[in-house]
């Protein structure tokens, strides 16, 4: 039987790095694989039609398994968590689950990645249950753009909304993540910039990544972030300023008229595996230690089976120790160009 000073001694935390010397920082939590977006580069219609088999509830964690992983994460060092998708606002009950996870103890900053549209009926409730701020996937500002880039889901004035709604109640620093394709969305990048400056939202230009097997992604899609830069350049003055933390995923800029910060997440060009600090909970309860991972640890089966929360930490603690992933630094994209390694899918992983 487990005493008070048993679990008092579970809960100190005693961070570990893994087999690089990178420490356990974020955990990505996925809600649920299912978007009602449908993204070409993400979850393209023609395979994510009305029959695809999404994950039934009994194969997703429950709150009370969430939070035992999540628990456990914190132990080895975790003190920051995002809750992604799929789109996890259409996980109805999530306020529940953010009031748990925000008194964790070591959780110091609680995120969330959503495409926006449902973001204005959702914001208040979000605030009041303690999530501390929001990323808002927007990938033009152009309608009939962002429309086909969310596979004629999207309606850009809801979404705009919706991030409104989110910095009016107080889930800053709201940022956008927008995901460059060539020849698709490049062109209004400024026009997206020009709409932010000044807001204190920060917008973050993601290179197009060859994530999961299904995007058709191709090198000569992606624009570099150092042509972007330039092209940024040539219309505002922008210099680099310093990381907020180690492991940060973005290159910052700030406009040298004091109109706010623009990022750069570059993993094509200029990989940042060096300090990759992330781990990511599938829906399924899948632990991955790389976003283009083949495989990863099914902490469902062991949680189901009786696993006490030692156990767990020590499964946690062992995944993270062996770790050695770094795939954008090895990525060689003539080969990534022929998706012959079975990734899992972002949609499932979470972004
Ligand atoms: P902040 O805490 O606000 O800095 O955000 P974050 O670092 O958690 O970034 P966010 O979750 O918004 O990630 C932005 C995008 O960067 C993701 O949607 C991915 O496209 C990409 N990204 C995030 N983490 C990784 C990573 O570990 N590897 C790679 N290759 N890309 C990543
Ligand atoms: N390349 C880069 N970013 C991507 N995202 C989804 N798929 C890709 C990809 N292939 C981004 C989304 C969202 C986040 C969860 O991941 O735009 O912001
Ligand atoms: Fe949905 Fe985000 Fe994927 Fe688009 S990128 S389909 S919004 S999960
Ligand atoms: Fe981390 Fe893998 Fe991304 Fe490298 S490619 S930064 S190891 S998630």
């Amino acid at each position: 039987m487990s005493s008070y000073l048993d679990t008092e001694k579970r809960s100190v935390s005693r961070p570990i790095a893994d087999a690089m010397g990178r420490p356990l920082h974020d955990l990505r939590i996925s809600l649920l694989d299912q978007c009602n977006f449908r993204c070409p580069y993400c979850m393209p219609e023609a395979k994510f039609h009305a029959d695809y088999e999404f994950l039934k509830r009994h194969q997703r964690l429950t709150y009370d398994e969430i939070i035992r992983v999540a628990t456990s994460a914190c132990s080895l060092g975790v003190s920051k968590i995002r809750l992604t998708g799929g789109e996890p606002l259409l996980d109805k009950n999530i306020c529940d689950l953010i009031e748990r996870i925000v008194k964790l103890s070591g959780v110091d900053d609680l995120a969330l990645t959503t495409n926006g549209i449902l973001l204005s009926s959702y914001a208040e409730k979000l605030a009041a249950a303690g999530l501390h701020r929001v990323t808002v996937s927007l990938d033009s500002i152009d309608k009939n753009i962002f429309r086909k880039m969310s596979g004629g889901k999207g309606d850009l004035e809801k979404v705009l909304a919706g991030i409104k709604a989110a910095e009016n109640i107080g889930l800053g620093p709201i940022k956008i993540n927008v995901v460059v394709q060539k020849a698709v969305n490049d062109h209004t990048i400024l026009d997206l910039l020009e709409y932010f400056r000044g807001t204190g939202t920060i917008v973050r230009l993601i290179e197009f990544m060859d994530v999961g097997n299904r995007n058709g992604w191709q090198m000569n899609q992606v624009v570099p972030s150092h042509v972007l830069l330039e092209s940024i350049q040539k219309r505002w003055a922008l210099q680099p300023i310093d990381q907020n933390y180690t492991g940060e995923v973005a290159r910052r800029y700030e406009y040298v008229d004091g109109s706010g910060e623009i990022g750069f997440i570059s993993s094509v060009t200029e990989p940042f595996c060096g300090d990759c600090s992330r781990a990511r909970l599938s829906a399924d309860g899948m632990l991955y230690t790389c976003l283009f991972a083949n495989q990863g640890t099914d902490l469902r089966e062991s949680l189901r089976n009786g696993a006490d929360d030692d156990e767990l930490r020590d499964i946690l603690s062992r995944i993270w120790l062996q770790r050695a992933d770094r795939y954008s630094e090895l990525r060689r994209p003539e080969v990534a160009e022929h998706h012959v390694l079975r990734k899992v899918e972002m949609y499932r992983m979470g972004g």
